[in-house]
Formats: structure tokens, sequence, C-alpha cells
């Protein structure tokens, strides 16, 4: 499995993708996007797993689409492919929570996949860009749609205009990242989260997950209806039953995640 170009692994009730190309700083190709998808898809309909973690190696998360394939796709090559929504998008299907754990290198496509999972724990030495318009091109897995959703027009624009690389450290000021760590704690760290996230209710994680999305998706109006009809779902599962009287018995809960 050493050249396999995604590494899967379960550690309790996370699931673990490890992207696997070092050689070329993890550059995404349609090999490696594809295998990411299925490993994706699998733990989603596991129902031992709760959480999904997605990481790289201490250079590089992802350092964007592999440009050494592109160079020579035409326009019919990409369109009749459906380059990107084809494999790259199969992340949006995931309904449990995803977490990247980032370092070094996240650039173009890498950033964007990133920026695509739940949660992004980045250790000190990540480093986040949107380098496309180098290449004369432009982000174009939900870069351009996302980051000014995470972090604002005017930092989005500084980003996809000039290229600028962001530190971990600014990324966390900017509302890029959900946290940082010390890049030696990374595994540790985003183990540590994940697990606490796959201990709680799976349905009532999924819920929030879909609900959440809706903020960036719909009019507040239509966001928070579409919140308050998740709460009220929640009555119908036996878990928010079992943590409120935990809660009231002053125990542990213990979730049939159902
Ligand atoms: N595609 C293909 N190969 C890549 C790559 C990429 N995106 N990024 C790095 N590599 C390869 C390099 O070609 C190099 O291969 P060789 O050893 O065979 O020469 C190897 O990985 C190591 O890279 P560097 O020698 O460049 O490493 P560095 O530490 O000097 O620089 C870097 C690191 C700044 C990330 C630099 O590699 C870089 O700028 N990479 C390209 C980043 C980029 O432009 N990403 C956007 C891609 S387009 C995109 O993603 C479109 C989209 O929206 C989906």
């Amino acid at each position: 499995m050493d050249d396999a170009v995604i590494l899967s692994r379960t550690e309790g009730r996370v699931g673990v993708i490890t992207l696997n190309r070092p050689k070329q700083l993890n550059a995404l190709n349609d090999a490696l996007m594809d295998a990411l998808g299925i490993a994706l898809l699998a733990f989603d309909v596991d129902p031992a797993i709760g959480a999904i973690v997605i990481t790289g190696n201490d250079k590089a998360f992802a350092a964007g689409a592999d440009i050494a394939v592109m160079a020579d796709w035409t326009y019919m090559d990409v369109f009749q492919s459906d380059f990107i929504t084809r494999n790259w998008e199969t992340i949006r299907r995931v309904r449990k929570p995803v977490i990247a754990a980032v370092a070094g290198f996240a650039m173009g496509g890498g950033c964007e996949l990133a920026l695509s999972c739940d949660i992004i724990v980045a250790a000190e030495s990540a480093q986040f860009a949107l380098p496309e318009i180098k290449l004369a091109v432009l982000p174009g897995a939900g870069g351009t749609q996302r980051l000014p959703r995470a972090i604002g027009k005017a930092k989005a624009m500084d980003m996809c205009l000039s290229a600028r690389t962001l530190s971990a450290e600014e990324a966390d000021r900017y509302g890029l990242v959900s946290r940082v760590v010390a890049s030696d704690q990374l595994t540790t760290e985003t183990m540590a989260l994940a697990q606490r996230i796959a201990g709680y209710s799976l349905p009532a994680l999924m819920a929030i997950k879909e609900s959440v999305n809706r903020a960036w998706e719909s009019s507040l109006t239509e966001g928070i209806l579409f919140e308050r009809r998740e709460l009220h779902a929640r009555f119908a599962s036996a878990d928010a039953h079992e943590g409120m009287h935990a809660f009231m018995e002053k125990r542990k809960p213990s979730f049939s995640h159902r």
C-alpha cells in the first residue's frame, strides 16, 4: 500500500484519511480525488464512525490541483470530464463532521479542500494561499465562494488577486481556520477533538452540520426555520432524551446514535 494515493485508518469512532503523494506535495490528481471520495463515503455510511479527519504530512496538506496533469488539458477535456464537480465535490455529500488537520502548504485546491471541511485545525507551520492567478487560472474548487464567506470580501479579494500567503496565525485571526496548535501537537490535538465530537450523538451532529451549512446557503429567515425544524426533530430521537435525562441524573450519557 506504499504507493496508495491515500491512506485510510480508524481510531475508535474516528476515520482518518491521509493524503499520500508526498513527492508532489500531495498535489491533487484524479486518482487521489477519486480515492478520497470513496474513503469519505465509506466512513460516512459506517455506523461505527462519528467523525472524519483529512490530513497530509508535515510539509504539505496539499499544494493544489496537479499542475503537471492540467497543463495540456483543453476546455473540452475539462467540460466533458466535469473536472472538479465529478469527484472533488463528493465531500459535499458527507453528512458526518469532517476535520482538516493542516500542516505546511495548503495552496490552491489544497486550501479549497480544507475550506470544504467543517473544521480546520492548523499547525503553526500551516500556510494558506489561493495562488491560481499565478497560473492565469482561478480558484475553481469553491475557493472564490467559500473564502469570502469565511473571511470576508476584502481579505478574499486580496488572497485571490495577489496570491498572498497567510500564515497560520493570520488565518486564525481572519477566521479561515478554527484553531491553531503547536506543529508537533497537530495529530494529538486533532484526534482529541475528533474523538470528542465522535462521542456525541451522531444524528444530532449531522443535524448541526446541516443546519450550520444552511447559514451559508440561504436567507436568515430560511436558515432559522431550518434550524428550528432540526431542533424539533431532535425530540424524536432517543439520544436527546438520554442526553437530557443524563444531565438531570448527573451521569454521563450513553448514546445509541438513534
Ligand atoms: N501540482 C503538481 N506538482 C506540484 C504541485 C502542484 N500543485 N505543487 C508542487 N508540486 C511538485 C513540484 O513540481 C516538485 O516536483 P519535482 O520535485 O518533480 O520538481 C515537488 O512538488 C516539490 O515542489 P517544489 O520544489 O516547488 O517545493 P517548494 O518547497 O520549493 O515550493 C510550493 C512549495 C510553494 C507549494 C510550490 O510547490 C508551489 O508553488 N506549488 C504550486 C502551488 C499552486 O499553484 N497551487 C494551485 C494549483 S491550481 C489549482 O489548485 C486549481 C484549483 O482551484 C482546483
